[in-house]
């Protein structure tokens, strides 16, 4: 697909703006079909809500705010397009239909994907990290392809029809965030919104090599910034908490916590199970590599609908 032909492009709403209510997602699909969305006015409130209403914002909301590319630089399109590079030319080679990235950050991989020719839809809660998409286009035009096509909205109430999707990624450690019931209520709406005999790929830490692993403290010093973590485990080994201080080069000091509980493979298999999902393969790395429990880096898991 030449990516340059204007009338190859999807429509859609505009990236969101500062100052724009959530907006909508309302998607067309590239063959002209429909993406439909459903609930989405009541959901994009109440999801909204979910984050304003708190007094203090949990540290998912901290956590990802526009500083969050500098301060992970190397997460960044070049890694993205390694990243998806056996996911589409495998796992995903097959899909019919939409392909849905479930806390798509500033769309790394979606972008990556729809160079792939994949045809796909992003959501994330990071408002910073949706807008600062905008800057891939510099570095791919397939960025343009995602205009109107990243929404601001909550993994635990998605904001689309029951079976809209071929496939749902979730990248990146993006799960293990909210809680039993939150991680529980996200874990359904992402099969709940693939179709029968669709896909779904989550990428996660393999817990026994974090286990084994964990580095307590570190400080990175780059382009002016310092980058200070402490990390310890939690909850009998189930959750990695990190204590991150970012001082940049004016001075200014950030901190932030990060804290996911990890999944075992027993145990995600067994919740995918309860929802209607198959595991089919287990990878431990982005080649594809089985996974091996005690030595992986990754955990990356295909389930079937
Ligand atoms: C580690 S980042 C990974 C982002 C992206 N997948 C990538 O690889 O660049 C986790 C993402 O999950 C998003 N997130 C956290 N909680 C969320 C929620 N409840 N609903 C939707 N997105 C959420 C964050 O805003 C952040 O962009």
């Amino acid at each position: 697909m030449d990516l340059r032909d204007p009338s190859k492009r999807p429509r859609g709403t505009p990236f969101p703006s500062q100052g724009d209510a959530l907006p909508m997602p309302t998607f067309e699909t590239r063959d002209g079909g429909a993406c439909r969305t459903t609930r989405s006015a009541e959901l994009q409130r109440g999801s909204g809500a979910i984050v304003s209403a708190m007094t203090s914002a949990p540290w998912y909301v901290e956590a990802f705010r526009s500083d969050y590319r500098e301060v992970y630089a190397h997460r960044n399109l070049t890694a993205a397009r390694e990243e998806v590079r056996w996911l589409t030319e495998d796992v995903l080679s097959g899909t019919r239909g939409v392909v849905l990235d479930d806390c798509c950050g500033f769309g790394r991989h979606s972008v990556a994907m729809s160079e792939r020719g994949l045809d796909v839809v992003g959501i994330d809660l990071s408002f910073d990290l949706l807008r600062s998409a905008r800057e891939l286009e510099g570095e791919s035009d397939a960025a343009a392809l995602l205009r109107g096509r990243l929404a601001q909205a909550d993994m635990r109430a998605l904001p689309f029809a029951d079976g809209a999707f071929g496939a749902v990624v979730n990248l990146f450690t993006s799960f293990g965030y909210l809680g039993d019931e939150g991680d529980a209520q996200a874990l359904a709406e992402m099969a709940r919104v693939l179709a029968p005999g669709g896909t779904l790929v989550m990428d996660l830490m393999n817990p026994a090599a974090i286990r084994r692993g964990l580095v307590p403290s570190s400080r990175e010093e780059r382009d002016g910034m310092v980058l200070e973590a402490e990390r310890r485990l939690e909850n009998g080994g189930r959750r990695v908490v990190k204590e991150v201080r970012l001082t940049t080069a004016d001075g200014a000091e950030r901190s932030w916590r990060e804290e996911v509980r990890m999944f075992e493979p027993d145990e995600l298999d067994e919740r995918l199970l309860a929802l209607g999902l198959r595991v089919e393969r287990r990878a431990g790395d982005f080649s594809g590599e089985r996974f091996d429990p005690a030595e992986a880096a990754r955990q990356i898991v295909v389930a079937r609908a």
